[in-house]
């Protein structure tokens, strides 16, 4: 039975990871922030009969990541999906000279480093895997020339270079990195605008991970499977990415 490690499980594209891989008999740790507020999530697994464990892990406290990583510790896991992220609170609203530095840190926090950590503290457990995949939810940044959302652009534009690097530095051990734009996904934001649900999201990015080789290791999907650059433009979306125009 394969197994999987989701991190940012309790909601949304989290969520819908876990449903997927557990749907199909997979043995999934579902991480989450807090499984006080988690409470779909534990629904989800006292139906799984085992397949689903539910597990706090706030990615941006270290001890927390290198506590599960060690109770788990000797557990093989095939694919680690690197789902938590964190847009920033102002969003679109921060004009330029306002720009709020704390919630910098913060965005920095769970979109960069957090995922740097968490593949770090789980290298172990998927490298004694079978299937040997480190996924990691990143974003195309917009689909337009506009000013705003910078540290999160920022973020994980950083982001896709530490997947790069963990590409390179995992090779040796068979691990396979790579990044994924997940589309314009429907959440607590953006529910009635975004053009897919979490669910269609996550079935387009399990069939890319269906299909990794150790040849893409390193690469950046966009959801449809074809590959984008690294630092993304910002030009026109594709169909599937918008049903309104995103200011
Ligand atoms: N939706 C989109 O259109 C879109 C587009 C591009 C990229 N993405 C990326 O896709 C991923 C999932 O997006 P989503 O739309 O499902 O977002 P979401 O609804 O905001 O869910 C984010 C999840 O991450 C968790 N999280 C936040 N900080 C965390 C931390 N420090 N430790 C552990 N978990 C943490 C949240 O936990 P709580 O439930 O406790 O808050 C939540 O479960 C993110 O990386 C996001 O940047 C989404």
């Amino acid at each position: 039975m394969p197994i999987a490690l989701i991190t940012g499980s309790a909601r949304n594209l989290g969520l819908a990871f876990v449903r997927h891989y557990a749907d199909r008999g997979w043995r999934v740790f579902a991480t989450c922030r807090d499984a006080r507020n988690a409470d779909a999530l534990k629904a989800m697994a006292a139906a799984s009969h085992g397949r689903i464990t539910v597990h706090d892990m706030d990615i941006s406290d270290a001890t927390a990541v290198r506590r599960l990583a060690s109770d788990l510790a000797g557990q093989s896991i095939d694919l680690l999906v690197n789902n938590a992220g964190f847009a920033g609170n102002g969003r679109m609203g921060v004009p330029f000279g306002n720009t709020d530095y704390g919630d910098w840190l913060k965005v920095f926090q769970v979109n960069t480093i957090g995922p740097m950590m968490v593949s770090e503290a789980f290298a172990a457990h998927v490298a004694a895997s079978d299937r040997k995949i480190i996924f990691t939810i990143s974003s195309r940044i917009g689909p337009k020339p506009t000013y705003g959302v910078v540290a999160y652009r920022a973020a994980k534009s950083a982001l896709n270079q530490v997947v790069k690097q963990l590409a390179i530095g995992l090779a040796p051990r068979g691990v396979i990195a790579v990044a994924a734009h997940p589309g314009w996904v429907q959440n607590d934001k953006t529910v009635g605008q975004a053009a897919l649900t979490p669910d269609q999201s996550v079935a387009m990015l399990a069939k890319i991970i269906e299909r990794l080789t150790p040849a893409d290791s390193g690469k950046f999907f966009d959801p449809d499977g074809s590959e984008l650059p690294l630092i993304t433009q910002q030009t026109a979306p594709k169909p599937y990415a918008m049903t309104h125009e995103r200011r």
